[in-house]
């Protein structure tokens, strides 16, 4: 259980983010949700309040993909909480390759978005997480991303938010040995299909599609335990995982059959 932490959340005003960062304010932490409208920030903290009123939830502004205001958020995050144990890093944008343009703008905007924004945001917290002094592991802090069950296998028309996703993958794996001395945790959350805002315009089959709660109940245990990756649901990441198993079957015969039914779509 994740309780009595100093948290902050980007991406929280809309789906995931905001399913996790309502758990965490209800389980007794100190929450801080960020997203680029203070109208969906507040939203967000009323819909809280109305079943925890005690809830301690703040907003912050911020949009990952500024560069020059890491200092700032940073002084920001101090003031609204004095320190900061977790940062769970869900903002994130998806777009797919259309065949019939393939747009560098478009991988451009997912980058900036999913990968520098990342930066960004590891940029603007890491001071804190590093000023921790911690005295049991329970207390020691924690970097979270999410990123995706995309970033397992080349899938199709995922090209600029599947390669996204495993540029977090990698950016993260390697923190996590440069943090490990300074006693930070890094923990990875790679996602199914989730119904939410961001899913809504996809007009393929999302197996096994979660609930942004489940999502968020599976990745609160996942964080809760320090795990390195947190995959889920299980079927589709060993449907994945087995796909990346035997790339000759996947890249020869069964992906290019998916790409083929989702390019009719
Ligand atoms: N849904 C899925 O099936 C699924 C699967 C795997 C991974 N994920 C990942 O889970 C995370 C959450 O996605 P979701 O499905 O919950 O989507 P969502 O409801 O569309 O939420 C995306 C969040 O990111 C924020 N955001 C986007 N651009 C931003 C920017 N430039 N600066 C700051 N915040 C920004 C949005 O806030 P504002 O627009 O208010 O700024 C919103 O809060 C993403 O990283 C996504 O890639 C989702």
């Amino acid at each position: 259980m994740i309780r009595r932490k100093r948290i902050w959340v980007t991406g929280a005003s809309s789906g995931i983010g905001k399913a996790l960062a309502l758990k965490l304010a209800a389980n007794n932490n100190r929450v801080v949700i960020s997203g680029r409208s203070a109208e969906s920030l507040e939203a967000v903290i009323s819909e809280c309040r109305a079943t925890v009123a005690s809830a301690d939830i703040q907003p912050l502004v911020y949009d990952v993909t500024d560069d020059t205001a890491t200092a700032s958020t940073t002084a920001q995050l101090n003031s609204l909480l004095g320190g900061l144990d977790m940062v769970i890093i869900c903002a994130g944008h998806c777009e797919y390759v259309d065949n019939a343009e393939f747009s560098v703008e478009m991988f451009r905007r997912v980058y900036d978005v999913n990968v520098f924004g990342a930066v960004n945001t590891v940029a603007a917290a890491l001071p804190m997480l590093r000023a921790v002094r911690a005295k049991t592991s329970a207390d020691r802090p924690q970097l979270v991303a999410v990123a995706s069950l995309s970033a397992v296998v080349g899938l199709p028309r995922a090209e600029a938010y599947g390669s996204s996703k495993a540029a977090m993958n990698y950016l993260f794996d390697s923190m996590r040995l440069d943090l490990h001395e300074a006693k930070i945790d890094v923990t990875v959350v790679n996602p199914g299909f989730v119904e939410t805002p961001m899913t809504s315009k996809n007009d393929f089959p999302m197996p096994f599609l979660m609930q942004p709660e489940q999502a968020a109940d599976c990745m609160m245990s996942g964080i809760a335990a320090r795990k390195r990756r947190v995959n889920f649901p299980l079927r589709l990441w060993l449907s994945l995982k087995l796909a990346s198993m035997i790339p000759a079957l996947w890249y020869s015969v069964v992906g290019p059959k998916l790409a083929r039914n989702n390019a009719k779509m």
